[in-house]
């Protein structure tokens, strides 16, 4: 009952008898009724801000970046960049190793039989320094020899990693699992960066690499 029976005016200050249809009305509140309560404007504005925030966050983050071997970023790119000199030794070889290469050539640095070679003992680790560095840079597609054993698989580039990583990360191989060469700087990985810019695509297998050799 959403309308009130209009009553006369006298009739209203009038004791009703307890039974009368007066009566019940005025014992009884009348019906609810549902009132609109508009958002508050402060509530709609930071919804609109969030929107707007939201489409602003997909239209500027990059999507087309290769997956094909995950997210290539490591903790020291990520990382805002130290004075020159402590840059070098804040990039934590070991670290890339087991986040890029231990997938194929093991935390252990075996390799997987006739899959992946080894990298303990292996020549092209212990030898020279800008083959092993060209190695990263564009990476190995053919036949080559490890210790022996012939493998053909492919070897991706990370030649997208900087110089400083790259050096990191061969310098931990020339060093670890009974390795012992010289580190490798990221002065010798630039230079080599520099001598090797016309290599389009991967070395064609280890015959390519020995050429590389002065
Ligand atoms: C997707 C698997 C894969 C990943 C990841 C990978 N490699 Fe390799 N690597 C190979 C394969 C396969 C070969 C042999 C290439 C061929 O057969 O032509 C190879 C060859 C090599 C060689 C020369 C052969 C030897 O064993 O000495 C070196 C050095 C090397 N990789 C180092 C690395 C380093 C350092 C990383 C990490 C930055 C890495 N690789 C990441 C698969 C991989």
């Amino acid at each position: 009952m959403s309308e009130k029976t209009p009553k006369p005016e006298a009739e209203d200050r009038k004791p009703f008898a307890p039974d009368s249809e007066f009566a019940a009305m005025r014992r009884e509140n009348a019906d609810p009724d549902e009132k609109v309560q508009p958002l508050p404007w402060f509530f709609i504005m930071f919804l609109g801000a969030m929107g707007m925030w939201g489409a602003f966050y997909i239209a500027s983050t990059p999507s087309g970046e290769a997956s094909a071997y995950g997210d290539q970023r490591t903790v020291s790119t990520l990382r805002p960049p130290v004075a020159a000199a402590g840059a070098v030794a804040a990039v934590d070889g070991k670290q890339i190793y087991g986040a890029k290469c231990a997938a194929c050539h093991q935390a252990s640095g075996l390799g997987v039989s006739g899959v992946f070679p080894p990298l303990a003992g292996a020549e092209w680790v212990l030898g020279d320094e800008k083959v092993l560095v060209s190695i990263l840079l564009h990476g190995v597609q053919g036949e080559i020899v490890v210790k022996g054993n012939t493998y053909k698989g492919v070897m991706p580039a990370f030649g997208t990693l900087p110089d400083a990583e790259i050096a990191a990360v061969l310098s931990y191989v020339r060093s670890d699992w009974g390795n012992q060469a010289p580190p490798i700087t990221a002065a010798t990985v630039q230079s080599q960066r520099e001598a090797t810019k016309g290599q389009v695509g991967a070395y064609n297998g280890g015959a390519a690499l020995t050429a590389l050799k002065p």
